[in-house]
């Protein structure tokens, strides 16, 4: 009997807002996961190489530019940092690589082509985008299985957000007919400030229930930890921080 190998799910951190906990979703969800005994690969696709330093990677001659567009095989460019946890580093190179990925052939589906041989290593592939919506974020959308929307609960997060659907409706239509809305996650939620609670109010009225039940609250740990070059479980394992990612992370494992 042939037996079907159980491939990562792949969810890609978008919003072209920066700001907004991208980075920080990224690498304390898969933190989170790596906690529960998941196998984690985070991708850093982002120019400004935030995830690859805020866990403390040198980026080396081996990275995620490499992979895109030297045709560097992915277990070259993949390091370990914590059990569980592997990383492909981000580089400062791929701010040149929109106008190189640009003559490209395939240009959408360069990161799934480099990525597919390696995804029956791991439970969840986690990709870290840019605060863009260029051909990066098109390769991680076109790749991913779900995008996950962080939402910072501040005036004007809204703003662009239609523009952010729209994209991955195109993509949903063109080159990943699978791909779903994961879910929106409410970031920095401060509770006392009145406007973030009806901001928050706002986008749960918007996403309904693909909105998180958890929203990530403004904690001061989780601006810190990356300056510690670590995840907020390995920071401040108590901190409100790590219990909202822990919470979040529950959700995820539910709702798969
Ligand atoms: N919930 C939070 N509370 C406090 N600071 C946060 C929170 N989430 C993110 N930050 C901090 O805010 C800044 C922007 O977050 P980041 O994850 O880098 O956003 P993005 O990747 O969307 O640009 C970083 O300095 C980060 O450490
Ligand atoms: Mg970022």
């Amino acid at each position: 009997m042939e037996v079907k190998e159980k491939l990562a799910k792949v969810i890609a951190f978008s919003n072209h807002k920066g700001g907004v906990g991208k980075t920080c979703s990224a690498c304390n969800i898969g933190a989170g996961l790596a906690r529960k005994g998941k196998k984690i690969l985070l991708v850093d696709i982002d120019p400004q190489a935030n995830l690859t330093a805020s866990l403390g990677l040198n980026v080396g001659e081996s990275n995620v530019y490499q992979l895109l567009l030297k045709n560097c095989a992915p277990e070259q460019t993949i390091y370990n940092v914590y059990e569980n946890i592997d990383i492909i580093p981000g580089t400062l190179d791929l701010a040149g690589a929109e106008i190189e990925l640009s003559v490209e052939i395939g240009r959408e589906k360069l990161l799934g082509k480099a990525l597919k041989s390696i995804l029956h290593k791991y439970d969840y592939v986690l990709i870290d985008c840019p605060p863009s919506l260029g051909i990066l974020t098109t390769n991680a959308l076109a790749f991913a299985d779900e995008v996950i929307i962080p939402l910072s609960a501040e005036p004007l997060s809204m703003q662009g957000v239609e523009k952010l659907v729209q994209i991955i409706e195109k993509v949903q239509d063109s080159v990943n007919t699978d791909l779903k809305l994961g879910g929106v996650l409410i970031t920095r939620f401060d509770g006392r400030k009145i406007l973030n609670k009806e901001l928050a109010e706002v986008i749960e009225d918007f996403f309904k229930e693909t909105t998180f039940k958890t929203r990530i609250r403004d904690n001061v740990s989780l601006a810190e930890a990356p300056h510690s070059k670590k995840d907020i479980f390995r920071y401040s394992a108590k901190c409100n921080g790590a219990l909202d990612y822990e919470s979040v992370c529950e959700e995820l494992l539910m709702r798969n």
